[in-house]
């Protein structure tokens, strides 16, 4: 064993996935281990936070020492270098799980609690899969509740280039497919419904996308399928869900084209739950190679909430601004600290 531990891990439990992974040098995945909620949110049609902090509670203990097993940490105060939690943003009855957890096991290990920013975890995703993927790089992050494009300078250097105006792609995905009746989460059978559909069967409005800048809007798009199925009410869903899927791809590739060309970034990459999307993932790679760019398409299962990437991002952070205070609280509006602002020793 080395003198200095370079294992770190990270819990994660923000929303509606129990989740802790063990993360060598934030690079290399040990563990990481994801208890999903999914089945137990899907009946209400979206996260329940009540049964979410329920569910975390009862599933932490077992998902954790599954990380450590699968890790072979079988000594965690000698062999990990600190235990990083997410603070925010996410439910803050599911944040206290994971917060208060890593707290209590970084107490009785006597070792330094990180706290991370979930969305900065996100961002490091595309860094644990590929060890040749390295910033500057332009990362299009897009969830259930967050839509930004974010250019990375260096880890823990980040400045905004753009966010949606007012809902998150993943939440038009959700509340479309919801209007079509396609159960929830809505993106997946939304994404399958629409490879089979005529996206020519109407053309929905693309928000923002002759403005200037790299904003986005989602809310107007939403509102044009209701009207739009209302009064259509013969058309096939997977030809609505096919225009819809298309209106959105256009808005979020075109934004990220011109984000990167912005700060002339030689990568971009995708994060979060929307990365998934199979015609998002070809549209930018297609424009990435015309463009002359690295890109890199994460995994579906690093796409969604892992504890994998909070490590990673908990050992940058913890490298750049040491321990987090054991009373730091769980912060369900938690921000990603921009270049404008300090952002620590970050190198
Ligand atoms: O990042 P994530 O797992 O959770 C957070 O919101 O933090 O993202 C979940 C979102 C949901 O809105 C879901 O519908 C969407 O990602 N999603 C997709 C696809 N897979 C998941 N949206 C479009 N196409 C997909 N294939
Ligand atoms: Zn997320």
């Amino acid at each position: 064993m080395s003198a200095t531990p370079r294992l770190l891990l990270g819990i994660e439990t923000s929303c509606d996935e129990t989740a802790a992974a063990v993360v060598e040098d934030g690079r290399r995945t040990l563990s990481s281990v994801v208890s999903s909620q999914v089945e137990l949110h899907a009946e209400f049609g979206g996260v329940v936070p009540e049964i979410a902090g329920r569910a975390h509670l009862a599933r932490i203990v077992p998902v954790v020492r599954a990380a450590l097993a699968e890790a072979g940490v079988e000594r965690p105060a000698r062999q990990l270098a600190a235990v990083a939690a997410t603070t925010g943003p996410g439910l803050v009855g599911a944040l206290l799980v994971g917060v208060a957890s890593a707290k209590a096991l970084a107490l009785a290990w006597e070792l330094p609690f990180v706290g991370v920013n979930h969305l900065e975890g996100h961002l490091y995703a595309s860094l644990l899969e590929d060890p040749t993927f390295e910033p500057p790089m332009v990362v299009l992050l897009v969830s259930g509740g967050h839509t930004l494009l974010v250019h990375v300078a260096a880890p823990g250097r980040y400045r905004l280039l753009g966010r949606t105006i007012d809902d998150a792609a993943g939440e038009a995905y959700d509340k479309v497919a919801r209007m079509l009746g396609l159960g929830y989460p809505g993106g997946p059978p939304l994404d399958r419904l629409a490879a089979i559909g005529d996206p020519g069967i109407v053309r929905f409005p693309r928000g923002l996308a002759d403005e200037p800048g790299c904003d986005l809007s989602f809310s107007g798009l939403k509102t044009s399928v209701l009207r739009w199925v209302r009064a259509h009410p013969e058309a096939a869903v997977a030809d609505v869900a096919a225009a819809f899927q298309e209106a959105v791809v256009d808005v979020l590739a075109l934004k990220l084209r011109r984000a990167a060309a912005l700060v002339h970034a030689p990568a971009v990459c995708l994060a979060g739950g929307v990365a998934a999307n199979s015609a998002l993932r070809a549209r930018v790679a297609a424009d990435a190679e015309a463009d002359g760019r690295r890109c890199f398409l994460p995994s579906r299962a690093m796409c969604t909430d892992n504890a994998a990437m909070v490590a990673a991002a908990g050992w940058w952070r913890w490298r750049a601004d040491g321990a987090t205070p054991l009373d730091a609280p769980a912060d369900p509006n938690l921000r990603l600290r921009f270049e404008a602002e300090p952002v620590g020793a970050a190198r």
